[in-house]
């Protein structure tokens, strides 16, 4: 049996575990979705491929709609990904640490995973990943920014791996509406290239379950095999395509989660034994010298839940035992998590 991942939820009122957007949705986006609800029909299927929201998503990429297919969020694409093209793959190699589900979805599907450790500074050991690819049919994971550690890889790095052509590169965009430089201009260049991406960030629609994949036609019809029909729901399907008839106005929710970033890891960085990692991302990777807060990671966890906050720890990954990784909040959010963390004594 592969160890499922692991979601915690207690009486949490500081909600920094998930990388959400904590500002939610934009209020005229959800009552233009109420209107709209009034007029569905559940008792009919909603449309098997979504092509209405998957040609409004290509627009806001300039791709084709044949180019884009939805998922029941992006991890439902990952096993869609994984299991068209099980049968041509030997292993699926993982630059760690990076999103969990990577190993969970490809273990359940039997499939050989190879993580190969990030460099001290979270940037890909290059050689080690041409070595663990060489005469073997590879999928590469390359999570931009990568969770859980919020920066991005560097262009040259991830050129290389392209430039190796491995079977299938599934590049991990979740976060990029946050910083970063998307690969979406690339897929026409090349054939194996898997955008991965989705709504339940930065467009705040994590309980609706829409995710969705760019890459060439070709590719994206492969894919198409694997997905179940109806993967998204009609409402899904309704509230996506009103946020995504106006993205920017859920993209302005976005500027001052990125100034708050800034400040909070600067307001990190003030308690003694935090490092706070710099970040791309909604979220902001911690180390934890427990010597000189006189608490581990995962007390400081316990500590923090006990007073309603949760912020994510990494139990039995023996690199990211040492650190917790804590989501952006509103202002009021992430000013009682650094109190709480001032008060800190062991
Ligand atoms: C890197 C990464 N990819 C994918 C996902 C899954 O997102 P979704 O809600 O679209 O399934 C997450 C969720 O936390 C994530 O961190």
């Amino acid at each position: 049996m592969t160890e499922g991942y692991q979601i915690h939820s207690q009486n949490v009122t500081v909600k920094l575990d998930a990388n959400e957007n904590p500002y939610g949705l934009h209020p005229r986006l959800w009552h233009r979705i109420m209107t709209l609800t009034w007029g569905m029909t559940p008792s009919r299927y909603p449309a098997s491929d979504g092509a209405e929201l998957r040609d409004q998503l290509a627009r806001y990429l300039k791709v084709d709609g044949d180019q884009v297919i939805l998922g029941s969020g992006s991890n439902e694409l990952i096993q869609v990904a994984l299991t068209a093209f099980r049968e041509g793959l030997d292993q699926i190699v993982i630059p760690s640490p990076s999103f969990g589900m990577y190993r969970v979805i490809a273990s359940m599907l039997g499939l050989t995973v190879a993580e190969i450790p990030l460099d001290l500074t979270y940037q890909i050991d290059i050689d080690a990943m041409k070595q663990a690819m060489a005469s073997k049919r590879s999928a590469v994971f390359l999570c931009q920014p990568n969770n859980p550690t919020g920066n991005c890889f560097s262009s040259e790095a991830v050129s290389e791996i392209l430039a190796c052509k491995p079977t299938l590169v599934i590049a991990d965009e979740a976060y990029i509406e946050f910083g970063g430089q998307s690969l979406i201009k690339q897929i026409d260049e090349y054939p194996n290239l898997l955008i991965l991406r989705t709504l339940s960030k930065a467009f705040a629609l994590a309980g609706l379950r829409v995710g969705y994949a760019v890459a060439q036609a070709s590719l994206i019809d492969r894919l198409k095999r694997a997905k179940p029909p109806y993967n998204v729901s009609a409402f899904s399907l309704l509230a996506a395509g009103v946020v995504m008839d106006n993205p920017m106005l859920q993209m302005n929710t976005l500027i001052p989660l990125r100034r708050d970033r800034e400040r909070l890891r600067a307001a990190l960085q003030e308690i003694p034994g935090l490092l706070p990692f710099p970040s791309e991302a909604n979220f902001i990777l911690v180390r934890v010298l427990a010597e000189k807060v006189g608490l581990r990671a995962d007390q400081i966890r316990e500590r923090l839940l006990e007073k309603g906050m949760s912020v994510r720890y990494f139990p039995g990954n023996n690199v990211l035992n040492d650190c917790i990784r804590i989501s952006v909040g509103r202002p009021e959010e992430n000013a009682r998590l650094i109190a709480a963390l001032q008060e800190l004594e062991g």
